[in-house]
């Protein structure tokens, strides 16, 4: 049963960090846990929903840890990674794989090492080149799927991630909407007078929040990586299908033609209430350019969108009474409505957080099961 303090951080729509911990984020590359220290086992600190942590691979088993020593609370991400064991920095107390203190370096042989030096450990795993991590196991929440990763015909490139001073909330809604594109990426994405976008069906169920976008003109001067300008200043951008995995993976699938899709994949990981670290992949049919065009493409989007996002009053969802919305916001709506849920679900307990996981409404009559 997950119970609120009072005093723990609200993150968006007023929802409660108890509610996140129940699912997966990713909190590093493993490029970042293997660069973090000699030897290339960490450990390595980050930081999930206001708390500090650490990962480190002990006796070759990759751990997250609440980044605490029990003796006298020093950060344990100090220490350094043995063989078998990770030492404290401070007075050397060693922790095996398992959480238990293995040795206590001041002790003699005869005197027993106390059955509370034990270091508090989560749920950890290796998943596409990342390391995800979940502070509370006790709903059987998984990983998200990246479609694009387990696709024979795509090839992968992970992108830097980010960190930006807003919510992870704020970082979906961002990715999810497409009336900014002839704003915010005006000659990238779009530009007025293309400004106007149905409001697509939304289908829930399975986790996930799907839907596809038509075809839509967006100017994109000299650049023809993605086709043919439809006139000299202007290319088509093609169908789109949405899929976000509750609360905070997404991943975006263009199909240029029947030989070339694109896919984009991202979560955004809660660091805390205001603060988010993006980890993304773009993917793309073999062969059909570089990964360096794919990249800059993103780096300049991501580049067009780094100030609006950051600039968000308050840097988290709020009150949604106090924005105003319109038709075409539906999935940040779809999206909202669905994360209050999970939040109210959770406070209820496993059983009923599960329920609000897997609650299926489908607006579009031709909705393709998601593969
Ligand atoms: S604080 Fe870690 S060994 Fe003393
Ligand atoms: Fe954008």
């Amino acid at each position: 049963m997950t119970t609120q303090t009072g005093n723990e951080p609200v993150y968006d729509l007023n929802t409660s960090a108890a509610t996140w911990r129940h699912f997966w984020h990713p909190v590093a590359t493993l490029d970042e846990l293997r660069a973090a220290k000699p030897g290339g086992r960490g450990p390595l600190q980050s930081k999930l929903l206001g708390e500090m942590i650490g990962i480190a691979e002990i006796g070759g088993k990759l751990i997250a840890f609440e980044d605490r020593c029990s003796h006298r609370g020093v950060a344990l991400t100090l220490g350094w990674a043995e063989d078998d064991g990770l030492r404290c920095k401070y007075h050397g107390w060693c922790y095996g794989n398992d959480g238990s203190c293995k040795e206590v370096p001041s002790l003699t042989p005869d005197q027993p090492i106390p059955a509370r030096a034990r270091l508090k450990q989560y749920d950890c795993e290796e998943r596409y080149g990342l390391v995800w991590v979940r502070l509370d196991s006790s709903v059987d929440t998984k990983i998200p799927d990246f479609l694009g990763w387990n696709d024979d015909t795509m090839h992968c490139i992970m992108g830097e991630p980010y960190q930006w001073p807003c919510s992870s909330g704020r970082r979906m809604e961002n990715f999810m909407d497409v009336t900014h594109f002839p704003f915010t990426h005006w000659g990238t994405l779009g530009a007025p007078p293309n400004t106007v976008f149905p409001a697509y069906p939304v289908d829930q169920k399975n986790g996930t929040l799907t839907w596809k976008t038509d075809t839509y003109l967006a100017h994109n001067p000299g650049d023809d990586t993605y086709g043919p300008p439809a006139d000299e200043n202007a290319v088509m951008l093609p169908p789109a299908e949405y899929v976000i995995e509750v609360p905070f993976s997404i991943i975006l699938k263009f199909t240029w033609s029947d030989s070339f899709a694109t896919q984009i994949f991202m979560h955004a990981t809660p660091i805390d209430e205001y603060t988010s670290r993006s980890y993304w992949f773009t993917c793309h049919t073999h062969d059909q350019s570089s990964d360096q065009i794919h990249l800059q493409l993103q780096d300049m989007v991501l580049g067009e969108d780094y100030p609006v996002v950051a600039s968000h009053t308050p840097a988290r969802i709020g009150d949604p009474r106090d924005e105003v919305s319109v038709f075409p916001d539906k999935p940040t709506i779809f999206w909202r409505r669905w994360i209050r849920e999970l939040d109210a679900g959770a406070k209820r307990g496993p059983e009923a957080l599960r329920e609000a996981l897997n609650q299926v409404s489908i607006e579009s009559e031709d909705a393709q099961p998601v593969s």
